[in-house]
């Protein structure tokens, strides 16, 4: 059965003595609220062999904005250690805000120049705040591997450069985005839309895809035909609509790219993305 562990302290014990016994441990870092695509992910995390799947659920009060919506955030904590005894996930990890950042905590993790662009232009600090929680529960649980969606593209790109830049003994792994029927992207945050407003937030995902069939045909296609799909929806209010290397530098004139999306439908955020071959 899934054991609960709250001790910061206590949990980095049994770990420990999980990988003296040489058992592999997988990190899935979640804030909860879990649907489909959390279960995707530790789904991934189970195809490691000898593995424990360790699921944190932390809703990490230095990634919001003082405008943001730390306080409404969905917890529904019972039935997400539900879900994760069904995936038969090992252990999940629910600290305490007081227990993560004591007082007197000051310490952060900066981001560099990818931190305060696209997202972080719209939410100033997110990115510390990420890699701030990410980098601690790294070395709580100091897992072998640690799995993150392709949902939050950005997201997953700074975790694998602050891996890689801050040698964290670990295999950073990305898993495609789960989708509703409709192509919409699962998240927490789809339980803020209106039934109006989730027919309009189909359109993200809609200019995506509308973007990426063009791609044959260059970059400028592929933003054209994605501008002109959101523009069909005023109840969508794009934040940014950018064409990137997968690395997040400049697009190249040919081959992998991706195609980002940032949106507000009311006063819901939502963020998508999609993999585009150019030329
Ligand atoms: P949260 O939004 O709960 O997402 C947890 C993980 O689930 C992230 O890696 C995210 O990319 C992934 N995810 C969310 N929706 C997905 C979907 N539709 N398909 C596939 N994966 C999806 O992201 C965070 O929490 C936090 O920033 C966190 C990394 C936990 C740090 O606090």
């Amino acid at each position: 059965d899934v054991t609960v562990h709250r001790d910061p302290v206590r949990l980095n014990r049994v770990i420990r003595a999980l990988r003296n016994a040489g058992r592999n441990v997988a990190l899935v870092p979640t804030m909860g609220a879990l649907h489909a695509g959390h279960r995707q992910l530790i789904r991934e995390a189970q195809v490691m062999q000898n593995t424990v799947v360790v699921v944190s659920i932390f809703v990490n009060p230095l990634q919001f904005g003082p405008n943001e919506d730390l306080a409404k955030y969905p917890r529904q904590f019972e039935s997400d250690v539900d879900i994760c005894r069904q995936e038969r996930v090992g252990i999940v990890f629910a600290p305490s805000a007081e227990d993560m950042y004591p007082e007197g905590a000051q310490v952060t993790v900066h981001p560099g120049p990818l931190g305060d662009e696209l997202e972080g232009v719209v939410r100033p600090g997110h990115f510390a705040g990420v890699l701030t929680v990410v980098s601690k529960l790294f070395n709580i649980v100091q897992p072998t591997y640690a799995v993150f969606g392709q949902k939050d593209y950005q997201q997953l790109q700074l975790i694998h450069k602050m891996a890689r830049d801050l040698n964290f003994p670990l295999d950073v792994v990305g898993v495609p985005t789960v989708r509703e029927y409709d192509g919409l992207a699962l998240s927490s945050r789809n339980a803020y839309l209106s039934p109006e407003e989730r027919h309009h937030a189909v359109t993200l995902s809609a200019a995506l895809t509308a973007g990426a069939y063009v791609s044959s045909q260059g970059g400028d296609a592929v933003l054209k035909a994605a501008h002109d799909v959101l523009a069909q929806t005023p109840e969508v209010e794009v934040d940014y609509l950018e064409l990137r290397g997968v690395d997040l530098g400049p697009a190249p004139e040919n081959g992998d790219a991706r195609l980002l999306v940032a949106a507000r439908v009311g006063t819901t955020r939502l963020i998508d993305n999609i993999a585009v071959l150019l030329g």
